[in-house]
């Protein structure tokens, strides 16, 4: 029954409907990047520090972004050590390098992992007398954080909107969530420019975790505000859409590395190595789907549908698909959005019959027939589906993921995951689920060995 669980979603879900919408600042297209030293002059700030990774401290645009502060006057300092799953002690030094270069102001910019090595600093920054673990949980920080512009380099994690910071204890490995209104970005900033060179793999992994994001946020009816399903059915649209696309152009790319990524920068016209990728991705995605299709485009259709995606869980929040995710990032390092890729699909099929009719109206609410194949059934004149066609949609729009999994060389299992630590991956998976998330089916440790026994095949 899970009436004390039910009893918080329902008190929760009237407070999600009362809290006040984001005041971001959101600047989007190609070369957006460029607008950086303007946001930082309205407010006033000179210093910032940049948080980033290794990857992204060595490409062309990070010079970029370098170049274009120093024109406006500012020299930013950097830290560009993050490495994924940031831990406490990382998160440490980035507090150093923002104190002894005398920062008033953050720039996260990469992907999750940067974004959220960055927004946990600045919740410690705000809260100096608290350790990281103590601000763990849901409205701990309650206080201004230092201003901070997110730019993300992948699409995507959604990071750069939602009020969340993942991170890793140093010494348990667990991984915890830091959730405060105070920690969304001030602006985010969304050029698809910054998208293109990304590895097929990297693509793939977190193109998956937003669709995650999206269908989670999806099916957690009760916290959605009214904007809720819109955004998260366009963000299903767009992944589904355009995501095979992308990682197509990305792996041709790899293959021919004489073309460049990005094609004509003037026109927006893909490279050639891209409008192959386009036709081979068409013939496996919808025989509706354009012959070619502009990279560019794409990909800053990918990052929106991302940013979408990390709005609607920042209010209706994720689901069991995140919580287990979490566990096999924080003990075996497996990259979130393959992590989120491969149990999407099996916790799905595993909510069985609660499910069929909210995937099915998502699958009609994002208009995804045409990427489903022709068999999907229609409703009836009266829109509504009867329950064998419910199933029928819920099940293929399943097969789909598994489908987009298997094209884009995600796994199905992982065989680093050891049956010895499933006690202790339970009781952290179930803890960060519950009561919090307002999942369609609540999930006790025993629901939580039998999936990650499915993904592990022990
Ligand atoms: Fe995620």
């Amino acid at each position: 029954m899970h009436i004390y669980e039910r009893g918080f979603q329902f008190g929760m879900g009237i407070g999600m409907k009362l809290m006040p919408a984001s005041k971001q600042k959101l600047v989007s297209g190609p070369g957006s990047l460029t607008e950086v030293p303007g946001l930082l002059a309205e407010q006033g700030l000179e210093k910032p520090l940049i948080v980033t990774g290794p990857r992204v401290s060595k490409t062309d645009f990070f010079q970029r972004l370098a170049r274009a502060l120093k024109e406006s006057g500012r020299e930013a300092a950097i830290f560009n050590e993050v490495e994924p799953d940031p831990s406490t002690d990382l998160i440490g030094r980035v507090i150093s390098a923002y104190e002894s270069n005398g920062c008033d102001c953050f720039i996260a910019l990469g992907g999750g992992s940067n974004m959220d090595a960055a927004k946990a600093a600045a919740a410690a920054l705000a809260r100096p007398g608290k350790t990281l673990q103590q601000l763990g949980g849901v409205m701990k920080v309650r206080s201004k954080t230092p201003y901070m512009i997110a730019i993300p380099t992948t699409a995507g994690t959604g990071s750069e909107c939602t009020v969340a910071a993942v991170v890793t204890d140093s010494k348990t490995h667990r991984k915890f969530a830091i959730n405060d209104p105070c920690l969304c970005p001030d602006a985010a900033v969304l050029d698809a420019d910054l998208t293109a060179g990304l590895p097929s793999h990297v693509v793939a992994a977190t193109g998956m975790d937003a669709l995650t994001h999206a269908i989670e946020a999806w099916l957690n009816r009760p916290y959605h505000k009214r904007g809720t399903p819109r955004q998260c059915a366009q963000a299903v649209h767009d992944i589904m859409m355009y995501l095979p696309f992308v990682y197509e152009a990305a792996r041709a790319g790899e293959k021919a590395p004489a073309v460049t990524a990005t094609g004509d920068p003037s026109t927006g016209a893909p490279a050639a190595a891209e409008t192959q990728a386009a036709v081979t991705a068409t013939a496996s995605v919808a025989e509706e789907a354009p012959a070619s299709v502009d990279m560019s485009r794409a990909r800053q259709k990918l990052l929106e549908a991302s940013y979408l995606a990390g709005q609607a869980f920042t209010v209706a929040c994720v689901g069991n698909v995140h919580a287990i995710a979490h566990t096999l990032g924080g003990l075996y390092h497996i990259p979130h959005g393959e992590a989120n890729a491969v149990l999407l699909p099996v916790i799905l099929e595993d909510y069985g019959s609660k499910v069929w009719r909210p995937l099915a109206a998502l699958v009609r609410e994002a208009r995804l027939e045409h990427l489903l194949g022709s068999t999907v059934p229609q409703g009836s004149a009266t829109g509504a589906l009867h329950t064998e066609q419910n199933e029928h949609l819920a099940e293929t729009l399943i097969a789909r993921i598994r489908q987009m999994n298997r094209e884009m060389g995600l796994p199905e299992t992982f065989s680093q995951i050891r049956e010895e630590e499933f006690d202790q991956m339970a009781a952290w998976a179930t803890k960060e689920a519950n009561p919090l998330y307002p999942v369609p089916v609540i999930y006790g440790p025993e629901d939580v060995k039998r999936i990650l026994r499915q993904v592990s095949r022990i």
